[in-house]
């Protein structure tokens, strides 16, 4: 248990210990260090990232939106920012330490993300239920039998209408490195075109992707297709 989970924080994440699926995916549980290096990387602007991230997500008012992989929040609270309070955002991750940083920050500012604790790999909803799923910089840290459970499970979740973005780091061919692109190289890198597959595969039709216009970042918007 790290520092930054506080003794309030503590009985309520507790509670689903337990219950939690395995995983192989790559858990993080230093949300302090997560935080600055994310601070770092973007010096200082990871709010200009984040709504550019629910803008190419088309989040708006009144949405259901599952940020799943959400790490210490941030992206979760600026969504349900954007949703409003006719909207509702989950945070989902699989650590402790993350999601109760998450759940400090998420007070701090006032708004109510509903975080919980889950793998990517079985998500803890159910069917049909959500307008958007978001993750970032997380696919990375699947290995390839979880990233199709986790896109066959994001389907699942997905209302008829339904779409999902996925942001990560493409790796860069010039050999170029960002502090952000440092901390990630041991977990890889996922190609634009493999999420467009992946998604695919699922049964998810890609409408756009391209570069989010940060270093090797890129994004793939899916949507359930038509009358399937
Ligand atoms: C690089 S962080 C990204 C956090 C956040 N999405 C962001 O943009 O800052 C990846 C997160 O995915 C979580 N994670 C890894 N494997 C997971 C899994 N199988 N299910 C749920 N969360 C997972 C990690 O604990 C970590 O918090």
């Amino acid at each position: 248990m790290t520092d930054a989970v506080s003794k309030t924080e503590k009985p309520r994440l507790q509670a689903t210990r337990d219950q939690l699926p395995r995983t192989s995916g790559i858990v993080l549980h230093s949300p302090r260090l997560y935080d600055l290096t994310v601070w770092l990387a973007f010096l200082g602007k990871e709010h200009l990232f984040r709504q550019k991230v629910l803008n190419l997500g088309r989040i708006a008012s009144g949405e259901s939106v599952i940020d799943a992989g959400c790490g210490t929040g941030t992206l979760a609270i600026a969504a349900k920012k954007r949703v409003g309070a006719a909207g509702t955002v989950y945070g989902l991750d699989a650590s402790m330490e993350m999601l109760a940083r998450a759940e400090k920050k998420s007070r701090r500012s006032g708004v109510e993300v509903l975080f919980k604790r889950g793998v990517a790999e079985a998500l803890p909803f159910p069917d049909a239920q959500f307008n958007a799923v978001l993750s970032t910089v997380m696919l990375h840290h699947l290995p390839q039998k979880a990233r199709l459970q986790f896109a066959t499970e994001i389907r699942r979740v997905l209302k008829p209408d339904g779409r999902v973005l996925i942001v990560d780091f493409e790796g860069f061919s010039d050999q170029k490195r960002s502090i952000l692109s440092h901390f990630h190289r041991p977990h890889g890198h996922v190609r634009a075109q493999d999420i467009v597959a992946l998604l695919a595969q699922a049964g998810l039709k890609t409408i756009e992707s391209g570069p989010v216009g940060i270093r090797d970042l890129q994004f793939v918007l899916a949507t359930v297709p038509c009358c399937s």
